[in-house]
């Protein structure tokens, strides 16, 4: 049995959430790999609309084994709202829901530090969701981090030493918290994970394993977008885990020669939240209404998404990377008003073309080459199938896999789960 990746070919919120809801039912286990509360992974059926933090998006099918593996970062306190929203409305996590003990715990001092480094970048900041990601990631490849298998065994103590160390370097940012205020965070803390204890907590490379040698099949769901790769993204405006294909070996304990397919999934334009480079960024009117169609705020911080058109560059560079096998484009009903659709199919750097990812991703620098297509001009939302496409659709779709040599097997049309047609 092959275990499946799907993970975000651009700068992160491409509808992973989607498409992995959609997809559940043909496996047995889904996944979470890397990342934590950063994510915002949004789902709708039924007239009702979800967001997923730290918590897979194979939740909401019935007998699927959900996993949490070591690569994820986990705030208790944040888990802890989310499952208990997710059990009131229905949904038996307690049962369903694994989570690795080797994944490790985001501490409220992760968070103080978080908004302190920021702070202490200034205009070079980051644009970070503020959920404590880089510092819990900082402490678990300086070995300082604490895990969740860490729970049982001389727990206070560890949470002591870290604590301290963190308020030792907040002291040096000039960010002491207030203490009464610092209580009130840890009291909360606490309360969450004694709430942990009430799920099972595995060996996930176990649990995950003996899943294939049982025969089932696996969906590991990436949080995140290959841009925001700790290695290859834009660095250093990126996240702080490997949200690439690679990743999905490492926060899960799966050897790499059971990755079978990689499921690239990207936006029909792009977008970007926070900080950092963005070539095909838009500042006029088109950025503007593609942000107001595609109802472009972050899911998780409500921030404004930049826009601009779609980057091919960037994303056969992601589809290298990743290996894909198929891709999945979304959010295509946004671009049915346009009656032209820019492409950039290359970068001119310093006058010169080039279809290569620079190292250095100045987007001052970058001039993008643009293929114009006709738009297709007709509204997308209620298709169910292929045969219903407008022909300049057809011809945008043909354009995309020509250019990025590898087909789309999934398109999205709207939010809903309903709302996938695949070819
Ligand atoms: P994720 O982080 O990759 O799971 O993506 P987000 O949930 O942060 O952002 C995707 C947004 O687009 C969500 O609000 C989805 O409900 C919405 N969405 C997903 N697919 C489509 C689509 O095909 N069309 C439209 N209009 N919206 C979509
Ligand atoms: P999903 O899974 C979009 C961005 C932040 C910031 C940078 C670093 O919903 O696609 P961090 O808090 O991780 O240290 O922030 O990464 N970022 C995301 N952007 N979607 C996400 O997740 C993101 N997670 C982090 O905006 O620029
Ligand atoms: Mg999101």
């Amino acid at each position: 049995m092959k275990v499946d990746v799907l993970l975000g070919l651009q700068w992160g919120d491409e509808g992973k959430g989607k498409v992995v809801d959609v997809l559940t039912p043909r496996y047995d286990v889904v996944a979470r790999f890397q990342g934590g509360p950063n994510a915002g992974h949004t789902l709708e059926f039924d007239g009702k609309k979800y967001v997923l933090r730290s918590i897979p998006s194979g939740v909401f099918q019935n007998e699927k084994m959900n996993l949490i593996g070591n690569g994820v970062v986990l705030d208790p306190v944040l888990f802890m709202e989310e499952a208990e929203a997710l059990c009131q409305g229905g949904i038996d996590l307690k049962h369903s829901l694994k989570l690795s003990r080797k994944a490790h715990l985001i501490l409220p001092t992760h968070r103080l530090l978080d908004a302190a480094n920021e702070q202490a970048k200034g205009a070079a900041k980051i644009g970070t969701t503020g959920k404590g990601i880089g510092p819990t990631y900082t402490d678990k490849t300086s070995r300082n981090g604490i895990r969740l298998g860490d729970i049982t065994e001389n727990f206070s103590e560890k949470y002591t030493t870290a604590r301290n160390r963190h308020l030792t370097r907040l002291a040096a940012l000039g960010a002491t918290p207030d203490s009464e205020q610092l209580a009130q965070l840890e009291e909360r803390w606490m309360k969450a994970i004694e709430y942990l204890k009430e799920y099972e907590i595995v060996d996930g490379e176990y649990a995950v394993n003996d899943a294939l040698a049982q025969g089932k099949s696996v969906l590991c769901e990436g949080a995140q977008g290959t841009m925001l790769d700790v290695d290859f993204g834009s660095y250093p405006f990126v996240t702080s885990s490997n949200t690439v294909c690679a990743g999905a070996c490492t926060g899960l304990g799966i050897a790499p020669n059971k990755i079978g397919d990689v499921f690239g999934i990207f936006k029909a334009y792009c977008t970007r939240v926070g900080s950092g480079p963005f070539p095909t960024e838009l500042f006029d009117e088109t950025g503007k209404q593609i942000r107001d169609l595609g109802h472009e705020y972050g899911a998780v911080t409500g921030r404004e998404r930049r826009c601009g058109w779609i980057d091919l560059v960037a994303l056969r560079y992601a589809i290298m990377i990743n290996g894909v096998t198929k891709l999945i484009m979304m959010k295509s009903d946004v671009l049915d008003g346009f009656p032209t659709i820019k492409a950039c199919v290359a970068y001119k750097i310093n006058g010169k073309e080039t279809d290569r990812f620079p190292y250095s991703i100045d987007s001052d620098k970058i001039e993008p080459v643009y293929v114009e297509l006709p738009g297709w001009q007709t509204p997308m939302s209620a298709m169910t199938s292929e045969s219903q496409f407008p022909k300049e659709f057809n011809d945008y779709i043909a354009f995309l896999e020509k250019q990025l040599a590898t087909p789309i097997a999934i398109v999205s049309v709207g939010p809903d789960r309903t709302q996938t047609i695949e070819r």
